[in-house]
């Protein structure tokens, strides 16, 4: 389980560490930062599928996702004594992310190259990753260090050498999978791949969850939805079939789906509807039945992650969904950590409910994104290497 959470200098979040639970609920106003922490999370996520840096680039490089605001926001600045200004920098520009579980910690620094003539001079660099032992990194408890090119590894009292060729662009994640050489890094990576994360599912006429699509057996929803008759008819087969005839009902009463498969090989989802004298087919579902399904689906997996991150699950589902939603939601954690991003107060009500559920309330104070109520002594510990 993932236990603590840090970011820094990504967007609005200048300097957040913040503790999880099996069941995490980030809200807070329009504008407060969740968004970004979720992507920070994606981010994170995709150090270990080999994309941070382009990742990065599509989202408009480091210029544009580094932290706006001055380096530091002092107290004379926060109290309107003095205009917030940035002064010369102290230290140098880092993009800094770092996630620690019961037992090992990860974290990665990203900034600017040194200038150069190359066309990729603003491409972001991989600066420092760090593996360690325990809830927060110490000099001491490092197992694996990753500083420009070089990795080395802890080997009893002295340091192991095993790569010291790695791109600037590239994570130790990338290159070194022996998980002989570097067991840590190996575990570290397995268990960052193990996220999965579902933002916006289309809905439209054209959305690829309202077509009939050739079926295998599908333990995990895509996130786009493409693959949902397939995903329902697996869960249906080797998952909790149980769960998801109750879902259905307990959200449309009298309702129940069946999954179709036509001669043609592609399956499609009927919907059965009390006062209806045929089912209706995924194309004729409202928007709001669909993305319930498809929620369905993503969260009765028959291969729980180890981390289910969820933005918005809410949008367009009637609020008299939402109590249903919460059910599932809670269901889920009990196999998988949950994350979720949500603006509806009968979801997080319901949520909240759970004695296993840690409500995070983002406000935005000065620019800067805060977990409300968070003082100094309820911080987790936590430091950089660079
Ligand atoms: N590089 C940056 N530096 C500082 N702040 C930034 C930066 N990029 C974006 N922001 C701020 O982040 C905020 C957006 O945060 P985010 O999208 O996470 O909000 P949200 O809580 O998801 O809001 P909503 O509920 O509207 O979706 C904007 O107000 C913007 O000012
Ligand atoms: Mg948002």
């Amino acid at each position: 389980m993932i236990t603590t959470l840090s970011i820094n200098n990504y967007r609005s979040v200048l300097n957040l560490t913040m503790l999880l639970g099996p069941l995490t609920v980030v809200t807070g106003p329009n504008g407060s930062g969740k968004s970004n922490l979720y992507r920070a999370l994606r981010l994170l996520a995709e150090t270990a599928q080999g994309g941070v840096i382009n990742s990065l680039a599509s989202e408009g490089g480091l210029e544009s996702t580094i932290w706006a605001g001055p380096e530091k926001i002092s107290k004379r600045m926060r109290d309107g004594v003095v205009p917030i200004e940035g002064g010369t920098r102290q230290e140098v520009v880092r993009l800094r992310m770092g996630v620690v579980t019961d037992t090992l910690g990860y974290s990665i620094s990203l900034g600017l190259p040194e200038p150069s003539r190359s066309a990729f001079c603003f491409d972001p660099e991989i600066k420092r990753e760090t593996i360690w032992a325990g809830p927060f990194y110490r000099p001491a408890s490092v197992l694996v260090d990753r500083k420009g090119p070089m990795v080395k590894v802890r080997d009893g009292r002295s340091w192991k050498v095993v790569e010291q060729h790695l791109s600037s662009f590239q994570s130790m994640f990338d290159q070194l999978s022996d998980p002989i050489a570097a067991p840590e890094v190996f575990q570290v990576r397995e268990m960052i791949r193990g996220w999965r994360f579902y933002d916006y599912f289309r809905t439209d006429k054209d959305a690829p969850a309202r077509q009939a699509q050739l079926g295998t057996r599908t333990p995990v929803l895509n996130h786009d939805g493409r693959d949902l008759a397939a995903a329902l008819q697996t869960i249906r087969e080797i998952g909790n079939h149980e769960a998801l005839d109750n879902a259905i009902s307990d959200a449309f009463p009298g309702a129940r789906i069946d999954v179709v498969h036509h001669n043609d090989g592609r399956f499609s989802v009927e919907f059965y509807q009390e006062g209806l004298l045929r089912p209706l087919t995924s194309a004729e579902l409202s928007d709001g039945t669909l993305r319930y399904l498809l929620l369905v689906a993503a969260l009765l997996t028959p291969r729980p992650p180890l981390l289910m991150v969820l933005n918005e699950p809410e949008t367009s589902l009637h609020p008299d969904l939402l109590p249903a939603l919460a059910r599932l939601i809670i269901k889920a954690s009990d196999n998988t950590q949950v994350w979720i991003v949500s603006h509806a107060s009968r979801l997080i009500a319901a949520l909240s409910d759970h004695y296993e559920c840690h409500g995070i309330q983002l406000e935005k104070v000065l620019g800067q994104t805060e977990i409300q109520g968070q003082g100094i002594l309820d911080t987790p510990p936590w430091h950089y290497r660079e």
